[in-house]
């Protein structure tokens, strides 16, 4: 089956003074290949600085690689020209840590959710309304809430909020950057159940990206390793788990309390 997203030699450098004032280059990404098939979770994993987030916004269009391919329903979107780059832009939808940073403070719930959908502009007032209450109940809130602000929110609220908004605009892959890390362990626990529920009802592609092993191997279905900016080791999640081959994945699953997860509470709601 053809992969709905697949990177190729992707390479970011980013330009940034040293202490002595002169600019050094630093490579962000350093060829870093992959395929995601329809319906999957690639979880992508890695020590602070490895590159995770900058593949993200690389993917996510934010930010444009220095040199290799993003393909995406068979199209290059590194070459795309930048009109053709917004069109496409709705489909792959980034989250955040912390989704105070793409939730407008000023707005209520409503308000964060009529945007997206009258930004796709195809559907009638009312229409959009019940859109909006349909996405609130697939995302596991409450209509009741659509008058509050993200701050009268606790924070599984929030990122549920931030998934909503996202669903919106119907993407076809949602890259996760760290969305479960700051959430309690329960919480984390709703929120990674819901996307498995999403991605068996809406057919979601995930790139999940986290420090987190044990999560990684919950959700998804192959793992990518990261250091310094390159993929070292990528597998099944159960192989990479059972039978890590490079020292850094065998450090990262170290800080897992037990591998057997005796220790953390079962990943169900
Ligand atoms: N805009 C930028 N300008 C210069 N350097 C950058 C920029 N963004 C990221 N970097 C550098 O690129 C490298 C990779 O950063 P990135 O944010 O992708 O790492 P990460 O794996 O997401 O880390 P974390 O787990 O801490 O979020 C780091 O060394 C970082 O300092
Ligand atoms: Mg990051």
């Amino acid at each position: 089956m053809q992969p709905l997203l697949r990177v190729e030699k992707l390479v970011k450098c980013y330009e940034r003074q040293n202490v002595f004032g002169s600019r050094e280059k630093l490579l962000a990404l350093d060829g870093v290949s992959f395929a995601v098939a329809q319906e999957t979770t690639l979880a992508v994993v890695g020590e602070s600085g490895s590159g995770k987030s900058t593949l993200g916004f690389c993917i996510s269009c934010l930010e444009i690689p220095t040199s290799g391919s993003i393909w995406f329903e068979g199209r290059d979107i590194v070459v795309l020209a930048e009109s053709e780059r917004r069109k496409l832009r709705p489909q792959i939808q980034l989250i955040f840590q912390d989704p105070s940073n793409s939730l407008n403070p000023r707005w209520s719930v409503e308000e964060i959710l009529l945007e997206p959908l009258n930004l796709k502009g195809k559907l009638k007032r009312e229409e959009t309304k019940q859109r909006a209450v349909a996405l609130m109940t697939q995302v596991g809130l409450s209509s009741d809430m659509f008058q509050r602000s993200p701050a009268q929110l606790s924070g599984g609220q929030r990122q549920r909020l931030a998934i909503a908004r996202a669903l919106a605009l119907e993407p076809r892959v949602l890259i996760l950057d760290e969305a479960l890390s700051a959430l309690d362990c329960s919480v984390q626990a709703q929120i990674a159940n819901l996307l498995i529920e999403l991605q068996r009802t809406l057919g979601m592609t995930y790139l999940f990206i986290t420090h987190d092993l044990a999560m990684a191997a919950h959700l998804a279905d192959e793992i990518a390793v990261m250091n310094r900016g390159r993929v070292v080791e990528q597998g099944p999640a159960q192989n990479i788990l059972r039978h890590p081959k490079e020292e850094i994945t065998r450090h990262l699953l170290a800080a897992i309390p037990s591998l057997d997860n005796a220790e953390r509470p079962p990943l169900e709601s």
